[in-house]
């Protein structure tokens, strides 16, 4: 047997980060110039029906029976040889690379999950479906993150920009006029679960507050939706700046989020927020009328770990 390789980019979600979990609408869309692949080769050397997982990144090199129950390679291994029915399989090595950063909101859990039920239904011959794809990415999602939208598996799975709304099929859109994102890393690693399950304990404590901003991201969401489709792009920064005013009022912004929006703004962007979980990972400013290379130089002088600069289209 060949080996196979599959890839699958990263995500950012542009508004409506929190809101998604709670029926609220959504937009993600992929970013291609990070990638997590995975490669199946078939198993030379390994005793029979081993399969041996090695993922240099994590410093992770062991046969996939040794791995916890929970880890989530296994799963997403074990979800695909459930889903194609296969109980004994022959021997394999699965090598999973990847240059989406750990629990940054680039969504790198689920492309590495999708890279993986992709690579391993091919080596045997019998490549899944998209749907199948996005259910074991999904699956995942929910072992590691409690209640997850959603969002992230469905954006990555199809690699194209959705409309994201909890429950219901996926809604592609049009991007009616090409824009360009900056993402800014403030480096901290911060498990969206953490902050999805504060947002929940808030939200019990409080509903009524709570589903007021859910609700008001909802309204913005809608409106996103409607500028990107219409290429109405300055439309964009001050829903971007109203969506980040909200996200504070949730408690899920940080002083580092706060200083990278603030350093986008002042150096010319249309507007700036925090995406994804929040409290760490990214935030993501509009670039229009001005440099992408200026607000990118603008958030490594406030301290960016990592930029990265992203052309949003309908086909990347
Ligand atoms: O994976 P992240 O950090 O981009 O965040 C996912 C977005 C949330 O709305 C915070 C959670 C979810 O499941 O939709």
């Amino acid at each position: 047997m060949p080996n196979f390789t599959a890839s699958a980019p990263g995500k950012i979600i542009l508004f409506g980060e929190h809101a998604v979990v709670y029926g609220q609408p959504a937009i993600a869309v992929p970013v291609t110039q990070v990638q997590a692949r995975a490669t199946v080769a078939p198993g030379i050397g390994l005793p029979q029906g081993e399969i041996q997982i090695s993922a240099p990144e994590i410093a992770l090199d062991s046969p996939l029976h040794a791995l916890p129950l929970d880890h989530a390679i296994k799963q997403a291994v074990d979800l695909t040889l459930t889903a194609l029915g296969i109980q004994r399989p022959t021997a394999f090595k699965l090598k999973i690379t990847s240059s989406i950063p750990l629990a940054a909101g680039l969504g790198s859990g689920a492309a590495v999950s999708v890279a993986i039920a992709r690579a391993v239904s091919a080596f045997f011959g019998r490549p899944l479906a998209d749907e199948q794809v996005n259910a074991i990415a999904y699956e995942i999602e929910k072992i590691h993150h409690g209640t997850p939208s959603g969002i992230d598996n469905t954006v990555i799975t199809y690699a194209q920009p959705v409309y994201f709304i909890k429950g219901q099929p996926i809604e592609a859109f049009e991007i009616g006029i090409p824009f360009t994102i900056v993402i800014g890393d403030t480096g901290i690693a911060s498990p969206t679960s953490i902050a999805v399950g504060d947002v929940r304990r808030a939200w019990e404590q409080d509903s009524t507050s709570y589903d007021a901003l859910f609700a008001a991201c909802g309204e913005i969401a809608r409106n996103a939706r409607t500028a990107i489709e219409q290429g109405e792009i300055g439309a964009l920064g001050p829903w971007m700046n109203e969506n980040h005013a909200v996200l504070q009022k949730m408690g899920v912004s940080s002083p580092e989020l706060d200083r990278l929006v603030e350093a986008a703004r002042a150096a010319g962007a249309a507007g700036a927020k925090l995406s994804g979980g929040g409290r760490g990972g990214n935030m993501i400013a509009l670039a229009r009328e001005v440099d992408p290379d200026r607000i990118a130089n603008a958030l490594l002088d406030a301290g960016a770990r990592n930029v990265v600069v992203t052309q949003v289209g309908n086909k990347q």
